[in-house]
């Protein structure tokens, strides 16, 4: 039984594959999979391993003997759930593991923003640090600050946590804080109240597309965006138009409307921070994603219900 695994991931996920038996094909490359590789080399395969860059529509579950999608991450926008169920093909994801790192690269954004780190690391490089001065590169002060969490589940509540120790004040639309001390507001009241906000939803039809140029407007002009959700949920181009003038002060984005694709207009603004999509990049966190994701492999293809069951 052969598995195709769309990206080079941590070994410990090919071993577990491995040792079940199964026939591992990895796919290596610094890009995404090509659509055209992917159909061709599903083919023949029971299971797929894709990445959340990987289109997984009814094309490519009908391209191979497919039973199961074992995704590793844990956003899941990519896959087409409904054709998998009307193939029965049965669909996994790694929820839990990402968590705390995708919450400090959150905080990381939300510090460097804030505080105007980039700026003041080009500045410094550009020879034009002259020397202390009361007036240079002020920031968001996080004591006291409100930070609005438009999305409170499991990455949300851990980025709030963080931003808790730091002094700040919880506000938050949709979602569960469960023991956090945070207000449930709309999302109009959060944008007009938050001097951060910080965005932890799905991508899903009505969420696209949804921090845009009205929301842009209802922000404060000191207020700090920070997005490492998905791209298409903010309009990069309304952004850009909102930061340009000082409409909201700063942004700190890890993935962007168009997917590795930045809006030209951000790629020139020096009050934004732009990451490539370092939510879960740390060593550990990886392993855990790999690891995962090749249990709920093994465990549909054994017969077992996978822990990871999303379809
Ligand atoms: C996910 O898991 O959904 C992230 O975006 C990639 O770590």
């Amino acid at each position: 039984m052969r598995v195709l695994v769309t990206q080079e991931i941590d070994p410990i996920g090919l071993q577990i594959l491995a040792d079940a038996g199964l026939e591992v094909d990895v796919r290596a490359g610094p890009r995404p999979i090509d659509r055209a590789v992917l159909l061709d080399r599903v083919g023949g395969c029971v299971g797929l391993v894709p990445m959340p860059t990987d289109r997984i529509d009814a094309a490519v579950l009908d391209a191979g003997p497919l039973r199961v999608v074992a995704q590793h991450a844990v956003g899941f926008d990519n896959l087409d759930l409904a054709a998998a169920r009307a193939r029965g093909v049965i669909c996994t994801n790694t929820p839990g593991v990402l968590t705390d790192a995708t919450a400090d690269l959150a905080m990381a954004l939300l510090l460097a923003a804030s505080r105007r780190v980039v700026e003041g690391d080009r500045l410094v490089r550009r020879g034009e640090f002259e020397g202390w001065r009361p007036t240079m590169l002020r920031g968001l002060d996080l004591r006291g600050g409100v930070l609005g969490i438009v999305g409170m589940g499991r990455i949300g509540r851990a980025t709030a946590e963080r931003a808790q120790a730091f002094g700040m004040t919880l506000v938050h639309h949709r979602g569960d804080p469960q023991e956090l001390p945070s207000l449930p507001v709309g999302l109009d009241e959060l944008l007009g109240m938050a001097d951060v906000v910080s965005l932890h939803f799905p991508l899903r039809p009505e969420t696209r597309g949804l921090i845009g140029a009205a929301a842009f407007s209802a922000m404060n002009s000191t207020a700090v965006l920070v997005n490492t959700s998905r791209g298409p949920v903010v309009d990069d181009s309304a952004l850009a138009e909102a930061l340009r003038p000082g409409q909201i002060a700063a942004a700190g984005l890890d993935v962007y409307a168009h997917g590795p694709q930045v809006e030209p207009a951000l790629l020139a603004l020096d009050n934004v921070i732009l990451a490539p999509h370092l939510g879960s990049a740390t060593r550990g966190t990886r392993r855990k994603m790999a690891e995962l994701a090749a249990r709920n492999m093994v465990a549909a293809l054994g017969g077992d219900v996978p822990p990871n069951r999303i379809a």
